[in-house]
């Protein structure tokens, strides 16, 4: 029996059967009107596609319709787009082949520091200063450039390139976060150093293909202390970063390690590590697996409850946008088009570049369009799985 109850779109939540929307058919973002909300990102689409009551079926929902609110807690995802504090001073296509540069110099400059490590060589970190100058400069010209760009790894600059991208991300964030400079700065040096201790570990072992026996993983779940044992004989006395160095890896639930910190006893620094750390690792090919979709990792770190401070990972949602550059979608007309560029005052409808008929599966023309001038004639309908199509072709349409 259908069972009808009228809420806020905000306190939407996964498990509820969203059964439409109370406004205009075409302004909502799904072509099914009724389904069981399952997934993390259609969630943030609903909340965030301008219309503010819908109609939920209690009957057939997993999830009580009581809401966070009503329980105190705070509400997820739901701050306007509006708030994103993006820069976008320079086009994305001018910024890419600066940020290109800046990835080269970037991972040359980083392999350098973990072969001085692995000889047992003290590492000088005022050294990288310069290098998280450059860093914070292309993110301040525009924020998606190289946070987009440093996605892109090979097998053997894997290990630099994360450094590098683990960079680049807490800087972005840390300007999303309203941080001042020498926070910025912080956060960038803390990404750049945060698995130096890897540099400790066999190579043999760190570059496995495939599962690690339990004892391997005993072994790489030591290298947050062996990086904060490195920096503090290199003499780093910046608390900051050595604390992001030794803690990024614990989780807001008291189950990560190695000291199984919970909620605020983790710095706001290591929180933020913690989940630029992980999408950065998700979502890049390693020689055993190809790399998650990015929306698809956005959503799927979304549903991990009790792993990240749900405060910073809305912020980084913000930050690299809800369907971050080189995700795969499927449009309203049946294209399937590979995000390009996100617009910064509107999440869900990000620029992209149309390439297959998701009907007949045949190329179409590539044609890029602003979903966000599309108007209701064309719009974000889903997430495609990446894994059916040619990874390279589809960086390739993003990335040039
Ligand atoms: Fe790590
Ligand atoms: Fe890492």
């Amino acid at each position: 029996m259908t069972q009808l109850k009228k809420i806020k779109v905000v306190e939407l939540r996964l498990g509820m059967f969203l059964h439409g929307f109370d406004g205009p058919w075409l302004k909502h973002p799904f072509w099914r009107s009724t389904f069981l909300l399952t997934q993390a990102a259609d969630l943030l689409a609903a909340q965030q596609c301008g219309l503010d009551e819908c109609w939920i079926d209690t009957a057939r929902s997993k999830q009580e319709a009581t809401t966070d609110t009503e329980k105190g807690q705070a509400l997820p995802l739901a701050e306007p787009p509006g708030t994103v504090q993006a820069n976008v001073a320079v086009s994305f296509e001018q910024e890419l082949s600066r940020a290109r540069l800046i990835c080269g110099q970037a991972r040359d400059a980083t392999a350098a520091m973990f072969n001085e490590a692995r000889l047992g060589k003290a590492i000088n970190p005022d050294s990288c200063l310069p290098l998280i100058e450059e860093i914070t400069q292309s993110v301040s010209n525009n924020s998606y450039a190289l946070i987009s760009l440093v996605r892109l790894k090979t097998n053997d600059d894997y290990t630099y390139m994360h450094s590098v991208a683990v960079c680049a991300l807490m800087v972005a964030l840390a300007k999303n976060l309203g941080m001042d400079e020498n926070g910025c700065r912080d956060a960038g040096l803390a990404g750049l150093l945060h698995d130096l201790g890897k540099a400790s570990l066999p190579l043999d072992v760190l570059n496995k293909p495939g599962k690690l026996s339990a004892a391997e993983y005993d072994m790489v779940k030591r290298h947050p202390q062996y990086g904060h044992d490195l920096l503090v004989q290199s003499k780093l006395s910046n608390a900051a970063v050595l604390d992001v160095c030794l803690h990024h890896h614990e989780k807001i639930d008291g189950s990560g390690y190695p000291e199984g910190l919970k909620g605020d006893d983790i710095s706001l620094l290591s929180r933020m590590g913690a989940v630029c750390d992980v999408y950065d690792a998700i979502t890049s090919n390693r020689a055993y697996k190809p790399g998650w979709d990015p929306a698809d990792s956005i959503a799927q770190m979304l549903s991990w409850h009790g792993h990240f401070d749900k405060k910073v990972l809305n912020a980084f949602i913000k930050t690299v946008g809800i369907y971050p550059s080189g995700s795969l979608v499927k449009l309203r007309s049946g294209a399937l088009a590979v995000v390009v560029e996100q617009n910064a005052s509107a999440l869900t409808k990000p620029i992209v570049k149309i390439f297959l008929s998701s009907n007949s599966g045949a190329r179409i023309p590539i044609e890029k369009i602003d979903l966000s001038i599309a108007g209701e004639r064309e719009g974000i309908v889903g997430r495609e799985p990446r894994d059916k199509y040619d990874a390279a072709l589809i960086d390739a349409l993003w990335a040039g």
